[in-house]
Order: C-alpha cells, then sequence, then structure tokens
C-alpha cells in the first residue's frame, strides 16, 4: 500500500526514484508519480503501472534530488489528478504522502478557507498546509514542523521546496519510513528494499519526528524541533534476495522457497544442545499467562487459527483468535493475565497495530510474529519472534503463512516444556520431514497445473471444504484463490456447506475437498459424496495412508499438527496455476495491497 522514495545526492535521480518505486509494488498500488527538481520542479505522474510511469518521464530533464510515490487510492478515485506528488497553489511546495488524515476536513476549514484545491485527496492539505504557513512563519521547517504536529492519523511525508535544492523534509506519523544513508548523498524509503540498490545503511523514524535530509547531513528533529541523535543498522538484505530471478513470477519462487525457510527456521530456533532457543523472557510470558489473543488480518489470521490449535493441543493454554479489524472497535471481555499474539507478515499492518495501542494502553504484553523485525509492530510490541522467511514480494502470501505456523508450532512446544508437560513431538524433527514433503510437492507442478486446467478454467465460483484444522487451511486455499484469480471462492467447514451454501452448487461447481485428518476422514468424505450428488466436480486432497482411490492428489504423510504446512501447497500451486491461466497479474492482483496501512 502506497509506497515512497527520495533522493539528494550527486546522481541523476529519475533512474535511482524509479528503480525505488519498482521495489515497492510489489506492496499495491494504482498511480504512480515522481518529482525532480532543477531550477524548477518537474512533475510525472500517471494512473496505472510504474512502466507507464517510466515512459512519461522526460528523459532530458536532470536533477540531483526529487521524490517518488506509488499510490494505493483512499480518498478519491486512482487517477493522474489524485496521483502524487502534490503541490501547493504556488507550485513551491512539492509532496508524497502515504496514510491517511483523520482531521482533513477540520485543516480545510481551519486553514484553507481561501484556498483552491485541485484534487480530491487528503494530500493535497497537508501541503497547502505548509504553504499556508510559511506565508506566515517565513520559515519553511518550521512551517513544515507545525503543519505535522497539527495533523492526526498516519502519514509518512517527503516535502521538496522549489526554493532550496539542497533539502528535503521528511515527517512520519504511523506510516513506515526510513532514511538511507550514502557517502554523498541520502534518501528516503517506505522500507529498506526501495533504497537497497543505494545503500544497505538506515536509519529509523519514531513516530512524530520529522528529518531535514541533505546530502551532507542528516537532521532529526522531535516534535518540539529538538535535535535528536540515532545509530544507523545495516539492512540484512541482499539485492538477489528481491530479485526474481529465473522465476516468471515471485509467487512461484516463494512458494519454492518453503522447504528451505522451515529449514532456516529450525537451524535459528534450536541451540547447541539441539534444545529450542527462544528468548526466556517470552518463555515466562506464555507460562505466565492466563489466556491468549492472537490478533491478525487475510492470510496471517489464517496461520493464527492454527496457531490456536497447536498452542492449546500441546501447551494447554486457551487461546481465542480475532480478526484485528473487529477486535479494535469490539473488544471482548479480557480474562485477567492476557498474553497478545500479533501475526503479521509485514509487521505493518495498520489495523493489528490499532489493537497493539489500545492493548499496550491497557497494560497487556505483547509478541509480535513477523518476517520484519523492524517493523511498526516489532518495535512497539514487548517481544518479537522472527519468522525467517526472506523478503515476501508477491501480494499473495505463501511462505510467510507456511512460515508463521513452523514458529508457532515452535513456540507452543516450548511452551508446554517449560509448564513441564510431557509431549511426544520433536517439532525441529518433524518439521524437518515437513521441509522434505513440501519440496516432493514443489517438484509435482505439472500435475497441479493439469489439475488447475481441469477443474478451474471458466468456473466463476469454487467452494473448499475441510474439517478441523483441514477446515482452517481451506480458509487459506480460497483466500489464495480469490485474491489472485478472482474466482469467487469460500472455505467451509465440511457439515456446514449443506446448512445453506450447498443451494449454490450446480452441475460442475468445483469444490475442493480436504481429507488429512483420521478422525474425520470418513465424514469429509460424506460430505463429498452429498456435494457430488447435487453436481458438484469435486476434487479430494488427502495425505497418505489416509487415501483412498480416486483422490486428485496425495500429500506425502507428516505429523497430524503439521498437515496445514503442507497441504496448503497444492492449494497454492493450484491457485497460482488457475490465476496464469486467467491471464491474471499474479504478483499483483487487482485493488490489493501487500502491506496494508490504512485501517
Ligand atoms: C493484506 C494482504 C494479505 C495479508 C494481509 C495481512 O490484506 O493482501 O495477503 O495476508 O494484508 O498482512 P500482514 O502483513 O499483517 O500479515
Amino acid at each position: 500500500m502506497c509506497g515512497i522514495v527520495g533522493y539528494i545526492g550527486q546522481e541523476d535521480t529519475k533512474e535511482i526514484l524509479l528503480n525505488g518505486l519498482e521495489k515497492l509494488e510489489y506492496r499495491g498500488y494504482d498511480s504512480a508519480g515522481i518529482a525532480t527538481l532543477n531550477g524548477g520542479v518537474n512533475i510525472s505522474k500517471v494512473k496505472g503501472r510504474i512502466a507507464t510511469l517510466r515512459e512519461a518521464v522526460d528523459e532530458n530533464i536532470h536533477s540531483t534530488l526529487g521524490i517518488g510515490h506509488t499510490r494505493w487510492a483512499t480518498h478519491g478515485a486512482p487517477s493522474k489528478e489524485n496521483a502524487h506528488p502534490h503541490q501547493s497553489t504556488s507550485g513551491r511546495f512539492t509532496i508524497v504522502h502515504n496514510g491517511v488524515i483523520e482531521n482533513y476536513m477540520d485543516v480545510k476549514n481551519e486553514y484553507l478557507a481561501d484556498v483552491e484545491l485541485k484534487s480530491e485527496t487528503d494530500t493535497e492539505i497537508i501541503v497547502q498546509l505548509i504553504e499556508v504557513l510559511n506565508n506566515e512563519l517565513q520559515d519553511v521547517n518550521a512551517a513544515f514542523r507545525k503543519a505535522v504536529n497539527l495533523l492526526t492519523g498516519s502519514y509518512a511525508i517527503a516535502l521538496i521546496d522549489a526554493e532550496d535544492e539542497n533539502t528535503i523534509y521528511v515527517a512520519k506519523n504511523k506510516s513506515p519510513l526510513l532514511v538511507g544513508l550514502g557517502e554523498d548523498f541520502n534518501a528516503v524509503a517506505s522500507d529498506s528494499m526501495a533504497a537497497l540498490h543505494i545503500t544497505d545503511q538506515f536509519l529509523e523514524l519514531m513516530d512524530k519526528e520529522t528529518v531535514l535530509l541533505r546530502r551532507e547531513e542528516v537532521i532529526i528533529q522531535d516534535p518540539n524541533g529538538k535535535n535528536v541523535t540515532r545509530e544507523p543498522f545495516t539492512a540484512e538484505l541482499d539485492t538477489t534476495d528481491i530479485e526474481k530471478g529465473t522465476y516468471p513470477h515471485f509467487m512461484l519462487k516463494e512458494i519454492d522457497e518453503q522447504p528451505f525457510v522451515i529449514r532456516k527456521i529450525i537451524q535459528q530456533y534450536k541451540n547447541e544442545d539441539d534444545q529450542i532457543k527462544l528468548d526466556p523472557e517470552i518463555r515466562e510470558a506464555m507460562k505466565q499467562c492466563d489466556r491468549i489473543y492472537i490478533i491478525a488480518a487475510g492470510t496471517s489470521y489464517h496461520a493464527g487459527l492454527l496457531g490456536k490449535q497447536f498452542i492449546e493441543k500441546l501447551a494447554n493454554i486457551p487461546v481465542e483468535v480475532h480478526v484485528a479489524s473487529e477486535f479494535s472497535y469490539n473488544m471482548p471481555l479480557l480474562s485477567e493475565k492476557p498474553l497478545f499474539i500479533y501475526i503479521s507478515q509485514s509487521g505493518e499492518t495498520a489495523d493489528s497495530r490499532s489493537v497493539l495501542v489500545q492493548t499496550k494502553e491497557l497494560g497487556h504484553p505483547a509478541l509480535t510474529i513477523t518476517n520484519v523485525p523492524g517493523s511498526t509492530l516489532s518495535r512497539e510490541a514487548d517481544y518479537t519472534l522472527h519468522l525467517h522467511a526472506g523478503p515476501e514480494i508477491a501480494v499473495a502470501s505463501t511462505k510467510a503463512y507456511t512460515a508463521q505456523m513452523a514458529v508457532l508450532a515452535i513456540l507452543a512446544v516450548d511452551t508446554a516444556r517449560a509448564k513441564g508437560l510431557e509431549l511426544d513431538f520433536d517439532p525441529m524433527q518433524e518439521l524437518a520431514i515437513v521441509a522434505n514433503a513440501m519440496e516432493a510437492l514443489t517438484d509435482q507442478k505439472e500435475a497441479l497445473e493439469e489439475l488447475a486446467k481441469d477443474y478451474l478454467p471458466t468456473t466463476r465460483n469454487c467452494f473448499f471444504i475441510g474439517r478441523g484444522i483441514d477446515f482452517y487451511v481451506g480458509l487459506e486455499g480460497s483466500l489464495k484463490l480469490k485474491e489472485i484469480s478472482y474466482i469467487q471462492a469460500e472455505g467451509f467447514a465440511g457439515g456446514e456447506l449443506k446448512h445453506g451454501t450447498i443451494a449454490l452448487i450446480e452441475e460442475g461447481t468445483p469444490v475442493i475437498a480436504l481429507a488429512t485428518q483420521k478422525n474425520v476422514n470418513y465424514s469429509i468424505r460424506g460430505n463429498v459424496q452429498e456435494v457430488e450428488a447435487r453436481g458438484a466436480n469435486s476434487m479430494i486432497i488427502s495425505m497418505k495412508g489416509l487415501n483412498k482411490d480416486g483422490d486428485a492428489f496425495v500429500i506425502p504423510h507428516v505429523h497430524d499438527l503439521l498437515t496445514p504446512l503442507v497441504s496448503v501447497i497444492p492449494l497454492q500451486l493450484i491457485s497460482y496455476y488457475a490465476a496464469l491461466h486467467r491471464d491474471c497479474d499474479v504478483d499483483k492482483p487487482r485493488n490489493l495491497a501487500k502491506s496494508v496501512t490504512v485501517e
């Protein structure tokens, strides 16, 4: 969701900005633009992709200072007019902004009554406000700081002043933003990937700070204008981690990476004595709580549903799993000693963060499980568990989902052991078996592509059914399919479809059933017969040992509890091929954003 990149240095900035914006494409966007400064400001913006922006940028304009933006529409439709950068009336100030300004109507009424606005965006309000305040204060930095202090909501901002070729003004509140440091240049970006082609040194910014970004210095200031010092960190990313290599899509690459990610997790969470290596404070927090509340969105929510199974079954602690956006406005009665676990691939999901802010205010401990250790949810929680999945670029989450489940399984076992519970389950050994099973499945792409072609070529809808943990995997399978192929897909508990939705089954309606659990193998197959009797085109994905003649696909045998890590792989690949054969943009599905930084 929206991305920012800015550069001030010695090199021509166009290519640096466009390259940075390309690295932010994965976040999701519908329009893009850049502004460069050299004598005057030059703006290029388009509705659509960065490739279109590239064509629109005038090659003859050279500049060593510029800002760029990818926009995911919130206020105002996706259009060239609403795309960033936006300018103040005089043209002196040019801005790019991520986030949502909650009090933009108040600001407009109080400060901008006489200003004629050109766009429908809340962003234009900020740049116009800065101009009005600067006219009054005759000090751009003071006007900038005063303006951002007046704003409520979320923002990451980069602003240039046509009369100052040595400064980019930067501000941040709630929305992610990092400063990138160089020898004779400095940069700003929504995440390190967007600046990794020029530096691996970054400075974190705290909420409400402002920054004067110059070629030779970076001045960070608190809301009162007091200078703040901060040590840089080195981004532990390799540029090859964020390239597709020989793969046609990031999603396919990330599906294939899953066995390696599981092995990496085993390595990272094991000490020399082959015991689980985990922050003792997390162990203590898990031991002390009387109930766990898992908060997440999308695929991470689905991983949370399975995390509940692991923690309840292995560690004997009650767990509730909540959709972040609902919990935020409808908090249930809490237990006496709750522990909150936030699961988020990006660590930036605004819905989850809003709950974190509330539960921190209530004084409850928080653990974040994320793929991005420096992310907002990680910084603001008491503890973090890292997924070690490497950057996930495709919007549809795959390797982060299986990594989340692996880490949750390890956490559950560690807690059980800390509580002195007897377990007949060695997570590292079982996860190693899972990694091998995953590899066996990613080697069977052709068979899964055929299944996708047989079952889903032109269908309008598709149902997933399963019982117990298979039901939760079905929810994830249906989310994958709808996200990238736009087939209307729904996941149901095996016994529930007949309580209403079976009315939608017609001749040929695809129903994908999961059968990996011994205790429900008989009943789920009964549910398949019910839908087949009404004309459904069903497909059973079962596990070796429980399979029957006629099953469409059989996954290798793994421990009962860990089947989701393996059974999801055929669902990911079927979704991938269904989307591919429908000519959909697999990595960048319409309307979706990877990192959802607005509520
Ligand atoms: C967006 C993405 C989903 C993702 C969800 C949660 O909606 O499109 O794929 O599962 O956000 O993201 P998170 O980073 O918190 O796991």
